[in-house]
């Protein structure tokens, strides 16, 4: 499941009001694109939502139809256009969700994300008319992180193994908790820097008979993903051993009524006679 790092939109409601307030008080009378958060995280494959909204009062006269772009920033000098292109290699992955071209919500969906659009960061651009005069306005950026599903289970009788592949990101922490503590972490090893694309992240540890263990992803003190690792079952040689205690018993507490039911009916036919 992708955990986005958004608050809730009651919340960002307020703080449109409030950044807007904060404006007008300031008696800055300019419009503004804000890009929050400035860091989503999505599962590979899955369809990523990045927010961006055009603030500006109506006294500040913005005229109609803004035009919205979206840019993906690799470097000072890269840059590819995500919206709108139909030339862009991003052409048939990117929708943008609310299609009334003055809403203030300026917000796209990257369809189907890859390890490659992890790179750089996505800026939307607003090109508009506002007291006769034109301009353009730029948010700050998203980032997109990228992780994969995780695998935790046996490396073979005696060790236990965690490994999960993430994009190339400083805040991912892969952790193993050992009946509920902290024995292992992991984070990218900024000394090793490899180009590769994704990084993996694993730990691998001695396994110890009837302990709990958990695996957790964290984007700074945000939790990701957690799984749990069950122990195998006991052998099987333990488990016959333990099985015809309950059968006996069971069979036991059935004899009871039948040794009653006996009783009587042995007592009604003496009584008959
Ligand atoms: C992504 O969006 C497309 C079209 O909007 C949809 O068909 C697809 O099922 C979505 N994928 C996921 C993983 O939600
Ligand atoms: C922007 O619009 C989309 C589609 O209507 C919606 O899912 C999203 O929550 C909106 N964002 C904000 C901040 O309102
Ligand atoms: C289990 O795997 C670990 C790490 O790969 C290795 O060091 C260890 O020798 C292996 N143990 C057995 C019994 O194969
Ligand atoms: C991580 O990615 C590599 C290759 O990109 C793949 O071979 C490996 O199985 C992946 N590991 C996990 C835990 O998904």
């Amino acid at each position: 499941m992708a955990k986005v790092l958004i608050t809730s939109n009651s919340k960002r409601d307020l703080w449109n009001i409030l950044s807007i307030a904060l404006l007008v008080a300031a008696g800055a009378w300019a419009q503004t694109v804000t890009q929050k958060p400035d860091e989503v995280v999505y599962k590979l494959a899955q369809n990523a939502s990045m927010d961006c909204q055009f603030i500006h009062t109506p006294e500040q006269q913005v005229a109609k139809n803004p035009i919205l772009y979206w840019h993906k920033i690799t470097s000072l000098t890269q840059m590819t256009r995500l919206w709108p292109d139909p030339e862009s290699p991003y052409k048939d992955r990117v929708d943008v969700l609310d299609s009334d071209r003055n809403s203030p919500n300026r917000s796209v969906l990257l369809k189907n994300v890859q390890w490659e659009d992890s790179t750089g960061k996505y800026e939307c651009k607003l090109s508009y008319r506002a007291a006769k005069q034109d301009k353009r306005t730029k948010g700050s950026g998203v980032k997109l992180l990228i992780h994969d599903s995780m695998f935790f289970g046996l490396e073979n009788e005696t060790q236990l193994m965690c490994a999960v592949n993430v994009s190339r990101d400083d805040g991912f922490v892969l952790s193993l908790l050992q009946d509920g503590s902290k024995v292992f972490q992991k984070t990218i090893d900024p000394l090793h820097p490899s180009m590769s694309l994704p990084v993996t992240l694993s730990v691998i540890l001695p396994l110890e008979k009837g302990k709990n263990y958990e695996c957790q992803i964290h984007l700074g003190s945000t939790m990701i993903m957690s799984q749990p690792f069950q122990q195998p079952l006991e052998t099987p040689g333990t488990l016959e051993k333990v099985l015809p205690e309950p059968a006996f018993l069971f069979v036991a507490i059935l004899l009871v009524p039948i040794t009653v039911l006996l009783a009587l009916l042995t007592a009604l036919l003496v009584l008959r006679r």
